[in-house]
């Protein structure tokens, strides 16, 4: 079954400010797979769930049509705002249910949203929409991620871990195919020509309000928001003191490096 965690208006907006687009290594093996499956003639790219669009502006910078489809008005609302470029546009829908005729898709594409989807459903949909020898690529980012500044690495990931863990009461069961490192998409992908990357290790810095923005976005912060407000809050400033208190700064745009692994489920449609 499909779930709705994404369709707050303020949500949106956090989301199009803190989320970052796919980051470069992640890119790298996406690319580096398509040139290997000589997809090199790409004219229509979906990518699916694409929230504010960060990821899928990244896509529009390389091939000739993309478009972004999400299930969240909210989020395709941020999207369409957000300065882009003139091959994207942008569709309200569901993953289940893609616009697009049999076999007029080249690339399908997903960032750190398939596990949201109802899966058998939206696998169906991949292999109706995409051509012969199209290509899907479905990501996400691992749980364990590291917060690097100097010599206090370790505690500031010690501190973003507990953090996790007290959210993480608050996460939907679909966060589990996650923590499963996207085991259940692959084994869905409904093509021989498949494969699952797990180690792609990338360094993306980020200020420390971008790290508190960054978990503002989580899915299971905005149901403990929702459940109450004053703890969630009160959270967030409490984690941001402690961060700058470990670090010995007291600004937050004082930057860190965030340590994030992907995983990529990749795939090739038969002829
Ligand atoms: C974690 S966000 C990822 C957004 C963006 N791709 C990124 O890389 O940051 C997940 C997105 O999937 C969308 N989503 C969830 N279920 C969906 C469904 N069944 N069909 C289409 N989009 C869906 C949500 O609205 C949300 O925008």
């Amino acid at each position: 079954m499909a779930v709705r965690l994404f369709e707050a208006r303020d949500h949106a907006v956090s989301y199009q400010k803190y989320r970052f687009s796919a980051p470069e290594n992640l890119q790298s093996v996406i690319f580096s797979y398509l040139e290997e499956k000589k997809a090199d003639s790409i004219q229509l790219v979906v990518d699916v769930g694409c929230g504010s669009g960060q990821s899928t502006r990244v896509l529009a910078a390389r091939f000739e049509k993309v478009v972004g489809t999400d299930i969240s008005e909210a989020q395709i609302e941020e999207a369409k705002q957000a300065a882009s470029f003139p091959n994207v546009s942008y569709q309200v829908c569901p993953a289940e249910e893609l616009p697009f005729e049999d076999g007029s898709v080249d690339l399908i594409t997903s960032f750190a949203a398939a596990h949201w989807f109802d899966i058998p459903r939206f696998m169906k949909e991949v292999d109706r929409v995409l051509k012969p020898r199209g290509c899907v690529a479905l990501s996400t980012y691992s749980a364990n991620l590291s917060i690097h500044y100097k010599d206090c690495s370790e505690r500031l990931t010690e501190i973003f871990t507990e953090i996790w863990d007290l959210l993480f009461k608050y996460a939907d069961e679909k966060v589990k195919i996650v923590i499963a490192e996207y085991k259940e998409v692959f084994e869905s992908l409904p093509f021989q020509d498949k494969q699952r990357v797990t180690q792609i290790l990338d360094k993306i810095p980020m200020t420390v309000s971008g790290v508190i923005g960054f978990i503002r976005t989580f899915s299971m912060y905005q149901s403990f928001l929702s459940i109450d407000p004053e703890a969630a809050k009160y959270l967030l400033q409490k984690t941001e003191q402690r961060i700058l208190e470990t670090m010995g700064v007291c600004s937050n745009e004082t930057q860190v490096e965030i340590w994030l692994r992907s995983v990529c489920i990749l795939g090739c449609k038969g002829p």
